[in-house]
């Protein structure tokens, strides 16, 4: 994202993801393998989870697999399969989170709480993590599904952290590093190290490209952040504004609290403490104004550097291009 002159964001990939079409035919088999695996002899079962599979969304975590495990040698069954089951973490956090922050739009479509209400989404969520367990049970190593678990356990803690520091208008910005490390960067930074782990790359390769997804996902995680306060819901396709109206407090209020002084700084937490919509425009122009978005793109951009720093162990390569412009993509992108 970059910020235009009235301080509207926009975005510089236009066609998003392109970066993976060197992996047109994983991905493929990724999605059948999804697919399949979330079939059961149960049709009212199976109605409602085909929803789940329907709307596609941008697929991050299965292609930094593919994409890493593409830049250390050859791709087999067990990307694959690690692939599908992280994709099934991720989607089983959304599921839950679109019912803990009651929203009805994900994926431009409407989300399986709104559909069919709280019960069979959260079980939904449940199902897709018992059958990312089932997958991982395919794995030939052991330590494959000890790095999936790990990273799910980081996932669930810092989910966990976020709703404790619900309402939290002193939350400091260490505190919200470490909910968006636990919550969103660790899946990244495993994903990486699964798809290394995979192709029996180095010990240095699967550390260094695991950092590259970690900060990748510090940056994602900031970049949604931004979107979720300032974003367009018909551009990114889910419902947007929960994070101030659930009284989470972001990056972009972090640094507006920093920079701003005295009454400002007071207007400013008052308007916060009420999250009220109606009071939206209001905060959205306090944090443009006061250079607090210009920070906060700053320093995401400064997490994708250091990401792409990390890619200077790989050869070049086709894949390795891919990486480069997947983490361009994550502070470019509106969706
Ligand atoms: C959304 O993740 C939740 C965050 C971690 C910010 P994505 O933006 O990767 O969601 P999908 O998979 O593309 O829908
Ligand atoms: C929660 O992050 C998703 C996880 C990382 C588990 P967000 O709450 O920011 O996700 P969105 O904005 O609803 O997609
Ligand atoms: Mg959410
Ligand atoms: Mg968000």
């Amino acid at each position: 994202m970059k910020k235009q002159p009235n301080g509207e964001l926009v975005s510089f990939s236009p066609v998003a993801l392109q970066m993976y079409d060197v992996l047109a035919e994983d991905m493929e088999t990724v999605r059948e393998l999804f697919g399949q695996e979330l079939t059961t002899d149960l049709p009212l079962v199976n109605e409602r989870i085909e929803k789940v599979g329907k709307f596609r969304g941008k697929m991050l975590r299965p292609a930094l697999v593919l994409l890493c495990g593409r830049a250390c040698g050859a791709i087999g069954r067990a990307h694959h399969v690690v692939a599908t089951a992280v994709e099934m973490i991720h989607m089983a956090a959304l599921i839950h989170d679109d019912v803990l922050d009651q929203s009805q739009i994900r994926r431009r479509g409407s989300t399986l709480n709104e559909l069919y209400g709280n019960e069979t989404a959260i079980l939904a969520g449940d199902f897709l993590l018992s059958h990312s367990f089932s997958l991982c049970n395919q794995l030939e190593f052991r330590r494959l599904s000890a790095i999936i678990a790990s990273a799910t356990n980081m996932m669930c803690e810092g989910e966990i952290m976020q709703v404790a520091h619900v309402g939290d208008l002193d939350l400091t910005e260490d505190e919200y590093l470490q909910i968006i490390s636990r919550k969103t960067a660790s899946l990244c930074g495993a994903s990486c190290r699964l798809g290394v782990e995979c192709s029996g790359g180095s010990s240095e390769l699967a550390r260094d490209l695991d950092d590259y997804g970690c900060k990748l996902g510090l940056a994602f995680q900031i970049t949604d952040d931004l979107l979720d306060l300032l974003g367009t819901e018909g551009v990114a396709g889910k419902t947007l504004g929960r994070d101030l109206l659930q009284g989470k407090l972001t990056l972009p209020l972090i640094r507006a609290r920093q920079i701003l002084k005295d009454s400002a700084r007071q207007e400013l937490m008052e308007l916060v403490a009420q999250g009220s919509p109606n009071d939206m425009a209001a905060i959205r122009t306090i944090v443009n104004d006061c250079g607090a978005l210009e920070s906060v793109l700053q320093t995401s951009r400064q997490y994708i550097d250091q990401a792409i720093e990390k890619l200077s162990i790989l050869n070049d390569s086709p894949e390795c291009q891919a990486l480069k412009k997947t983490a361009q993509f994550v502070v470019d992108r509106q969706v």
